[in-house]
């Protein structure tokens, strides 16, 4: 079975799906040649063209801790089922002797205890991470290299006819699945290459290309000391993360600020309120909460003691409005972040705040639709600028979005006519390539947003949320 109208968490669109690469790319920063290499299979998958008799795809992830293996797996639940938890997961560390194998499979009729004993990868199981919107299991072995040898060994029938036979006799059918094995096997020779080539030492991104290659060549060289050559063979891609380099491990930071504003967003409704960390608080984080040895594993833990506990304290004890802005700063002495509370009035964000989206693609159009809608949005659509003329005559509206690239004009063009009309409202301009300078000087002026293309949906709602719960929110006081 393929794809079965396949979803992001939010759309129930298949539009999603086609844009996998990016979506997955978003998801897990700075590894371009592990989604890379993982995309095809899944699409190969969802076209009903995977070989029958073998799992879709079996994988090998290797790399230093931190840098997004297992990330990666949970991105794809993610995508693909809408849920990260959509997994199933093997700890191989619980399966380092003979005898814990057995568990994994259950014991046969006959033995002590067989039916207290509840095998580990049962169909029932594999099927429970599939979802109304794909029948892709994703199976995850961590820590490979500390399986038993008969774990490897019943791994090999797995990879090999997509079947497995329980204790009791039971099969289980693999071929609507894709393995993922992880590993840190050569990670710390990988991390002495590195330590003076890229990443925290950055600036010799030159050379790159050069330390990527012999990375990978470390790592395969560690896994072919360890495992058969018949169990290596056949993997069809062995992966190596490369370290973060600090733009990806910044990027990272974005996405669990943006993460905890939509927390905020969902959780408090119309009470919830906009979270602004200065450069010299990111800075900060990072700078606890990331380093060379456990790459980005640490960043969320740093953020929830410095950031979201205190934000929550705050929150318990009454002392955030809805519509404030919470600035969180930097202490004097560089080693505390504070939290500034700066009140906003006291009218409530809207409940079902409108907006115009105008795009000429249509796939990319109703897929911002669902996802809006899905975050509660009162949302009209037009496709050039002549319809959104029309809409905007007969409709009051919160914000509007607009492509640049329009068929009959520009979407800056387009902006600046409804700014005319209401200096208050609020409007993002989308873009695949920067605007010309221009523009972007006039946008910058009249506090037009631009988005560059790809983004995601969260991204563009944290953008519109925050902006109506600023404090000059002027804006649905005009829509009113
Ligand atoms: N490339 C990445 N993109 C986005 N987030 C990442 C990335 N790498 C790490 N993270 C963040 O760090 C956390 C830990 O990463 P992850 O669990 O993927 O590490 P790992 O590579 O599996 O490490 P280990 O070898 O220790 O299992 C993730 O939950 C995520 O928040
Ligand atoms: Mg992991």
């Amino acid at each position: 079975m393929g794809l079965r109208g396949a979803d992001l968490s939010m759309t129930g669109k298949p539009e999603a799906l086609r844009n996998l690469l990016v979506l997955l790319s978003q998801k897990v920063v700075g590894q371009p040649a592990a989604m890379k290499s993982i995309v095809p299979y899944i699409q190969m998958y969802m076209a009903d063209l995977s070989p029958a008799g073998r799992p879709v795809g079996v994988f090998l992830l290797l790399g230093p801790t931190g840098t997004g293996k297992t990330k990666t797996v949970e991105a794809i639940a993610d995508v693909l089922h809408g849920s990260e938890k959509k997994v199933l997961k093997v700890d191989c560390g619980g399966y380092q002797m003979e005898h814990e194998v057995a568990k994994l499979i259950g014991s046969p009729p006959g033995y002590l205890g067989h039916r207290e004993t509840q095998p580990v990868l049962t169909q029932a199981r594999l099927d429970a991470v599939t979802s109304e919107y794909c029948g892709l299991s994703l199976v995850l072995f961590d820590e490979i290299e500390k399986a038993a040898p008969s774990l490897t060994q019943l791994l090999l029938g797995i990879m090999d006819k997509a079947t497995l036979q329980l204790g009791d006799g039971n099969t289980v059918n693999f071929e609507n699945a894709l393995l993922f094995f992880t590993s840190n096997l050569g990670a710390r020779e990988m991390m002495k290459e590195t330590s003076e080539s890229f990443g925290f030492r950055a600036g010799v991104s030159r050379e790159r290309g050069d330390v990527t290659t012999r990375l990978e060549n470390i790592a395969l060289n560690a896994v072919k000391k360890k495992f058969a050559p018949e169990f290596v063979n056949r993997i069809d891609a062995v992966i190596t993360y490369l370290p973060l380099e600090t733009e990806s491990l910044s990027q990272i930071l974005d996405q669990h600020i943006t993460e905890l504003q939509s927390h905020v967003n969902t959780r408090l409704g119309a009470r919830c309120f906009s979270i602004e960390v200065t450069p010299e608080s990111r800075e900060f984080l990072l700078r606890k909460g990331t380093s060379a040895e456990f790459g980005a594993r640490e960043l969320k833990r740093t953020i929830h003691r410095h950031l979201t506990q205190p934000l929550a304290a705050l929150v318990a004890g009454g002392q955030v409005d809805a519509g404030a802005r919470v600035n969180v700063e930097l202490d004097a002495d560089g080693e505390r972040l504070s939290l500034r509370v700066v009140s906003g009035e006291e009218v409530p964000i809207p409940v079902h705040p409108s907006v115009l989206i105008v795009d000429d693609n249509r796939d990319l159009l109703n897929f911002l639709k669902s996802a809006m809608i899905h975050a509660q949005w009162d949302v009209e659509t037009a496709e050039s600028l002549h319809a959104a003329r029309d809409l905007f005559e007969s409709k009051k509206f919160n914000a509007v979005v607009l492509d640049y690239m329009l068929p009959d004009g520009t979407g800056v063009e387009l902006a600046l006519e409804f700014h005319a009309r209401n200096h208050a409202l609020r409007q993002v301009v989308m873009c695949g390539v920067p605007l010309p300078p221009g523009e972007q000087e006039m946008c910058k002026e009249l506090k037009f947003s631009v988005l560059q293309k790809p983004f995601l949906p969260t991204t563009l709602l944290n953008l519109l949320r925050s902006h109506l719960s600023s404090p000059t929110r002027a804006v649905q006081r005009a829509a009113k």
